[in-house]
């Protein structure tokens, strides 16, 4: 039987969800339940406004069609399938393709700054993996304008009084309550195994709270920090999805990283040089001669090599980013015919990136933020010489496993509590941070897609949940939070104390260099097992090694380091789980590339890899789980829904050929050919 009051407890306090990250999906899941009139907590590690989400940069996905070449919503599932080699659970992407038009309207609606064509239509440019212009954008900053709009609608929330079920407002209740610079701790479970809130740490003053709620969400982005450097804010370590996946929170498809083909070195993070630069005519190249020692610019035409457009005729320059990124891999790092450095004397693993075919004036109305950024970090004008990029670790297609429900159409019946379910009854996981979308390679401009789409999946879920529970948390007795809490502290305290007296204890940022190196080296674009179980035998010893970590800070405010230690010991949870995945898919599919074997295997791998965490820190893999949602039993297994589009090899070196000598005809801002053009 359900609580008596949605609004509020057995002893008369107002009943909360808590949504954890500020990014889109934490932003969206918020909005979804506000508008359910659920009253909601709000936890985010940095200002809400610095998410991660504010760095992407090329666009957002939606098949509107509005150049009318033949896009829809089923062939946007299709291509998304596809891209992904067919390991996406196909209803949850049929529900994101067919509701993202409407998002994209929505977000207009909002005041997102889209481009327009001159007819004042959404303008829409072409990504990877599609021979559509189906990207809606705002210049090359799509993440942040994004963003800010959100921002403000559940601003709007943060002023709204919570109302009883007769309507009455309650005085000094609002809808959103805010805790910005918020650190996640764990995740409270009760006696009966269902998430009732969350533990977390104000990182002003250290201090180490619980939060009650009827259910948490983890909206808590990626974890590309465990490589080392990447595409990803420095907040990114994943350390609340490791925190989770040890409370017994499944982690699924860990092993499928996705690195980015075109980014600019930097000490702190690699950063981002957008595939829109190719979407908008960005044509990818190196020298044809390897001893080729000029700058990129005075290299003639007829010398360059165009790697991508000689290899892939139909895609070019935007196949999808898994083969994009082995294609630049293979040509600097075996055929060693990467770019001619002065500095260095010999050819870095980069190759050019090439816009100077295109008119200033297009390039500032359509790709400026990323233009800026590159001409600010590399220190060389970009509008009129080839950048110079690499790939770089981008994103995770693994996360925190997460249900759904199909409905009668194969898509996601929007309102089941299942939906973007952990197998912890009550916790949530939605955003980067979950598995859900994207199978083994996401394509590009569907990650802010599946945020919010997923955000508003995953709110009326929650509520829907939360509604039906018997009783609140608020009503269960205090010892559950204070047991959580206590042994919160004690952590803490333990990584303040643990060796401040040993001379020869461990530096916790140089390990962490250490652990990016391996997993960048060795667990990204090729993956040789030699190499893996070399990988997971450094993991022990950074297991070992981490336990003589000693803080490098000591101080009762703001201690970083401190904090820094927490996040490392769960990065290193994470590393073991994504290395030890990659050693046992013995197939290559998607983002996971295994030189040893080749080709996919349907057979035997085209399933979810089911992690779950044992008590020594072991991974072990499972077919199936069970877990209690509302009091029924839920089974799952890791087989992969793939109902909607049939599995098929995926292959890009013919495909769209033909096609893609249409689309250019239609468009004539996207040539093939080097002429200065606009
Ligand atoms: O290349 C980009 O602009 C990145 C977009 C994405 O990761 O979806």
């Amino acid at each position: 039987m359900a609580a008596k009051s949605t609004i509020k407890s057995e002893g008369g306090k107002v009943r909360r969800v808590i949504v954890v990250g500020g990014g889109l999906a934490g932003l969206m899941t918020v909005i979804k339940l506000c508008e359910a009139k659920v009253p909601v907590d709000l936890i985010s590690l940095v200002p809400v406004k610095r998410s991660h989400s504010a760095c992407a940069q090329g666009g957002i996905n939606a098949s509107v069609n509005t150049k009318g070449e033949g896009d829809s919503p089923q062939v946007h599932l299709e291509e998304t399938a596809y891209g992904g080699d067919f390991l996406g659970n196909q209803p949850p992407i049929k529900g994101m393709a067919d509701a993202a038009p409407g998002i994209v309207y929505m977000l207009d609606r909002m005041g997102v700054p889209f481009n327009r064509t001159a007819e004042g239509l959404l303008d829409f440019r072409r990504f990877g993996g599609t021979l559509f212009h189906r990207t809606a954008f705002a210049g090359a900053t799509t993440g942040q304008q994004l963003l800010y709009a959100l921002d403000e609608q559940v601003r709007r929330w943060e002023t709204t009084d919570v109302t009883d079920e007769h309507g009455v407002s309650l005085p000094g209740e609002k809808m959103v309550r805010k805790f910005e610079f918020w650190d996640f701790l764990q995740a409270i479970i009760d006696d009966n195994g269902n998430c009732v809130g969350c533990v977390a740490q104000d990182l002003k003053s250290m201090h180490i709270k619980h939060f009650p709620g009827d259910a948490v969400v983890l909206a808590t982005g990626g974890c590309g920090i465990v490589f080392g450097r990447s595409t990803l804010s420095v907040i990114c370590t994943g350390t609340a999805a490791a925190a989770a996946y040890q409370q017994g929170a499944c982690y699924a498809n860990g092993e499928f990283i996705q690195v980015h083909p075109t980014a600019i070195p930097g000490a702190d993070k690699l950063r981002l040089i957008s595939e829109s630069a190719r979407g908008e005519g960005g044509r990818v190249w190196v020298p044809k001669d390897k001893n080729e020692k000029r700058e990129g610019r005075d290299v003639p035409e007829k010398e360059r090599d165009y790697l991508l457009e000689r290899m892939y005729p139909g895609y070019g320059n935007l196949v999808p980013r898994d083969i994009a990124s082995r294609a630049i891999f293979q040509t600097c790092f075996h055929e060693e015919r990467g770019i001619y450095s002065t500095i260095t004397g010999k050819n870095e693993d980069e190759v050019y990136l090439d816009l100077t075919h295109k008119d200033e004036k297009f390039l500032r109305g359509k790709l400026a933020g990323i233009l800026e950024i590159y001409e600010k970090f590399a220190g060389v004008d970009p509008y009129k010489n080839p950048m110079k990029v690499f790939p770089a670790v981008h994103y995770s297609m693994g996360g925190l496993w997460v249900d759904y429900e199909r409905d009668a159409k194969g898509s996601l019946r929007v309102g089941s509590p299942r939906n973007h379910s952990t197998n912890i009854p009550g916790l949530y996981a939605v955003g980067e941070v979950d598995y859900q979308y994207h199978g083994a390679n996401r394509l590009g401009a569907n990650s802010l897609l599946s945020c919010l789409w997923g955000g508003m999946a995953c709110g009326p879920a929650v509520a829907t949940y939360t509604r039906n529970l018997a009783k609140s948390a608020l009503d269960l007795p205090s010892s559950t939070f204070e047991k959580a809490e206590k042994r919160a502290l004690a952590d803490y305290e333990r990584i303040l104390k643990q060796n401040q007296d040993k001379k020869n204890a461990e530096n916790a940022y140089r390990l962490h260099q250490e652990l990016g190196d391996t997993m960048l080296r060795d667990v990204t674009i090729e993956r040789h097992n030699d190499q893996l179980e070399k990988v997971l035998t450094k993991l022990d010893e950074l297991d070992e090694r981490v336990k003589n970590v000693k803080s490098t800070d000591d101080s009762p405010r703001v201690n970083q380091g401190a904090q820094f230690v927490r996040h490392l010991e769960n990065m290193l949870v994470l590393a073991r789980v994504i290395a030890q995945g990659a050693k046992d898919r013995d197939e290559s599919r998607g983002a996971h590339y295994k030189p040893d074997f080749p080709k996919r295997n349907d057979e035997e791998f085209l399933r979810t890899t089911m992690a779950m965490h044992e008590k020594k820190g072991a991974v072990k893999y499972v077919r199936e789980l069970d877990y209690s949602l509302a009091g029924a039993n839920v089974h799952v297994t890791d087989a992969v829904d793939t109902t909607l589009v049939a599995p098929r090899t995926r292959s890009y070196e013919q495909a769209g050929a033909a096609s893609a000598a249409a689309a250019s005809k239609l468009d004539t801002k996207q040539p093939q050919s080097a002429g200065k053009s606009a």
